[in-house]
């Protein structure tokens, strides 16, 4: 049988998680105190009660809203210093990091200033409790493919610390066809390359993000039931899927998690791995997200051992260190 103290000691890989989605509200209120800047929200039970989401943009909107309190090189290394913290808790040991540049350079915050406060700080994690890790530049794609390739031109200084391209934001409206040009700029550049898909949007934007963009994984993906070739297709391809439950039932993606499709995937073969997507906003990080998914659709030890050894598989980390993981 498969307790709660199995599932806490697994050893975990992640690959979905946006470091800006990791800012805790007590965080969110100290950085707010320390840069002089007014949150529209008297206390942290004030901010926390207004996460109740009805949508992924309803959720976006409180998203951009927090990241404002991030000014300085140090609020940057103290945000990725915290998700650290809470990874060597939970016994996550390699992660694979989605940072958003545009939210920062757009409100006047340079590049560096980001970038080497989230660097730092992930170095020092390597160093100090042994986890791994690679950083995946995401373009917002409710702004422009140009913007996109503003952002990947201020990349290139910090390009040999940057091991991936990522699509995140509004998904509905802007399809994987907007980023055509920026994906080809990037994966010229050496990047490896994946998107966002089938979150609230169709099958299509799947089979747009691995045709039209060349990903080689895709950033949730549950809506690919909507098509029996794409999930044929996924099954025979082995792309992984970064599925992230507790952000599904808080974005109103299912309804309740009895009813999301992990295992119904995993059990038809496709690759899919579990991961927290916005900790801070959506109940928690790995292991609350192992427990949830545990209550509601009664894994067997063999398929948490298959979540484990898919994520291993799908990372972007050196043969070396897959070995070590596995
Ligand atoms: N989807 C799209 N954009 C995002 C998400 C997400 O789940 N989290 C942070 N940005
Ligand atoms: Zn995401």
């Amino acid at each position: 049988t498969v307790t709660t103290s199995f599932l806490k000691q697994l050893p975990k890989v992640e690959l979905h998680m946006h470091i800006e989605g990791s800012l805790e509200p007590e965080l969110m209120f100290a950085l707010a105190q320390r840069n002089n800047i007014t949150l529209p929200y008297d206390s942290v039970d004030a901010l926390k009660q207004a996460y109740n989401f009805s949508n992924l943009q309803s959720f976006l909107d409180l998203y951009y809203q927090g990241a404002n309190v991030l000014q300085t090189e140090q609020d940057f290394f103290d945000l990725a210093m915290a998700y650290l913290k809470k990874c060597q808790q939970q016994h996550v040991q390699h992660v694979e990091i989605f940072f958003d540049p545009q939210t920062h350079t757009d409100r006047g915050i340079p590049f560096e200033v980001m970038f080497n406060g989230l660097h730092n700080a992930f170095e020092q994690g390597k160093h100090e409790f042994g986890i791994s890790y690679e950083l995946i530049l995401c373009f917002l794609r409710h702004l422009s493919e140009d913007a996109a390739l503003t952002t990947l031109e201020q990349a290139k200084p910090f390009k040999d610390r940057i091991t991936g391209i990522g699509l995140d934001s509004s998904e509905v409206g802007h399809p994987p066809e907007k980023f055509k040009n920026a994906f080809a700029a990037a994966k010229a550049q050496g990047y490896r390359l994946v998107a966002h898909a089938g979150e609230e949007g169709p099958a299509q934007y799947i089979w747009d993000a691995l045709n039209l963009l060349n990903v080689e994984r895709i950033d949730h993906g549950v809506n690919c039931t909507q098509d029996p070739e794409l999930m044929a297709h996924l099954v025979e391809t082995k792309i992984p899927l970064t599925v992230c439950p507790n952000s599904n039932v808080r974005l109103k993606v299912f309804e309740k998690m009895e009813q999301h499709n992990l295992k119904a995937l995993l059990e038809r073969g496709l690759k899919v791995t579990l991961n927290s997507d916005d900790p801070a906003y959506f109940g928690g990080y790995m292991l609350e997200n192992y427990l949830n998914v545990q209550n509601a659709l009664d894994l067997t030890k063999e398929q948490w051992w298959q979540l484990t050894a898919n994520a291993i598989d799908a990372t972007f980390t050196s043969n070396a260190r897959k070995v070590e993981l596995y």
